[in-house]
């Protein structure tokens, strides 16, 4: 019998109409355009306004446009995975409130929480449910509103990250496409280098955590990026090797875009040159679980079916990971 694997069918990408630009960080914090797109390769991100607008909203645009694109039923889906450290609020979890907004009702859903690295957590664990077949039909989604932790009076932050997302269905194969291999990693004893001081169980709200700017996003920038490096290059590698891939076999790198620089340090690791990556870090920024679907929702007409493609990220916790799929259809 031949095996199952979960194949993406269809993927769709949303953005909020704000545009960020470096030239307006530059009237906020003491910064400027060559120095940010020197050191990152950003040059806009886009800001989700607007009074009780949550990932959700994300969410929701994306997995609308995604079922209509793909024609699919909201009522034939059975589970809705978001990836995503920006949730609407603690609980419910946002994939719940992003199932309800779709019409979903008879799909179950939850959040994952792994950072920059979520989508491919979640990918991973949706792709199980296909594989076992206990389902049919999932939708992953990685989506960040990451205005909502970000101090715009801290340069070494509100310069690198954005808000989007965006969304895949996932369907069984029986043909050699789809998610072929998954490498995750994580280490907490990275959390001192990125993470957000208040707001959990451990320190609730109060009024010093608030005058205390501790309920932003914390990086330690120049650290990370050095795990950065290192692990995003490596997981690639050892993906590659363990499937024996070599750099001639890979169609598309999707990396994670928090760092031109970073993208630039994989890629070369991998033997890759630059006209086999996905790169729009220099329009989004750093969109945390938003990154990797919005690559591919960006260059998915370039996409062709059978293609050897490899996601990686880098992020909080830390997490951390690759995976390797073909992909499953040619664009229309
Ligand atoms: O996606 C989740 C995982 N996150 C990442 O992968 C991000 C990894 N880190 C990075 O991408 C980089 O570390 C940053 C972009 C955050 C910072 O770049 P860097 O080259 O590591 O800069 P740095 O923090 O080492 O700072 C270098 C200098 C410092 O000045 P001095 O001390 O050399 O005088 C900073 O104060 O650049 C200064 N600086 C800035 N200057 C202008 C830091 N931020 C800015 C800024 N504008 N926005």
């Amino acid at each position: 019998m031949k095996k199952t694997r979960a194949v993406i069918t269809g993927v769709q990408g949303w953005v909020p109409d704000y545009i960020l630009t470096n030239r307006e960080l530059e009237t906020m914090v003491d910064t400027n355009d060559e120095w940010i797109v020197t050191r990152t390769g950003i040059k806009e991100r886009r800001i989700l306004k607007g009074e009780d607008k949550g990932t959700s909203i994300i969410g929701i645009n994306a997995v609308n446009e995604l079922l209509k694109k793909t024609n699919t039923n909201p009522k034939d889906i059975d589970l809705i995975i978001c990836a995503t450290v920006t949730p609407d609020m603690p609980f419910p979890a946002t994939a719940n409130i992003i199932a309800d907004g779709v019409g979903a009702v008879n799909s179950y859903s939850f959040d994952i929480s792994a950072a920059c690295s979520g989508f491919l957590y979640a990918l991973t664990i949706g792709s199980q449910f296909i594989e076992t077949g206990m389902h049919k039909k999932v939708i992953i989604i990685g989506a960040d509103k990451m205005s909502s932790i970000i101090d715009y009076q801290d340069r070494a932050t509100c310069i690198i990250f954005g808000d989007g997302g965006g969304a895949v269905l996932l369907e069984p194969t029986t043909e050699n496409v789809g998610v072929m291999d998954s490498l995750l990693h994580s280490d907490g004893s990275g959390a001192p280098y990125l993470h957000m001081k208040a707001g959990g169980s451990r320190k609730p709200a109060t009024l010093e955590t608030i005058a205390a700017r501790e309920h932003y996003a914390f990086q330690e920038g120049a650290s990370v990026f050095k795990f950065a490096v290192t692990n995003m290059a490596e997981v690639s590698a050892e993906i590659m090797e363990r499937n024996n891939l070599t750099a001639e076999d890979i169609s598309w790198l999707v990396p994670h875009q928090a760092n031109k620089r970073i993208i630039d340090a994989t890629a070369n690791r991998m033997g890759i040159g630059p006209d086999k990556v996905m790169l729009n870090i220099e329009k989004y920024g750093n969109t945390t679980a938003g990154t990797l679907p919005l690559c591919l929702w960006d260059y998915e007409s370039k996409l062709k079916k059978g293609d050897n493609v490899i996601l990686a990220a880098f992020g909080g916790g830390f997490t951390w990971g690759s995976i390797y799929l073909k992909w499953g259809y040619d664009s229309k």
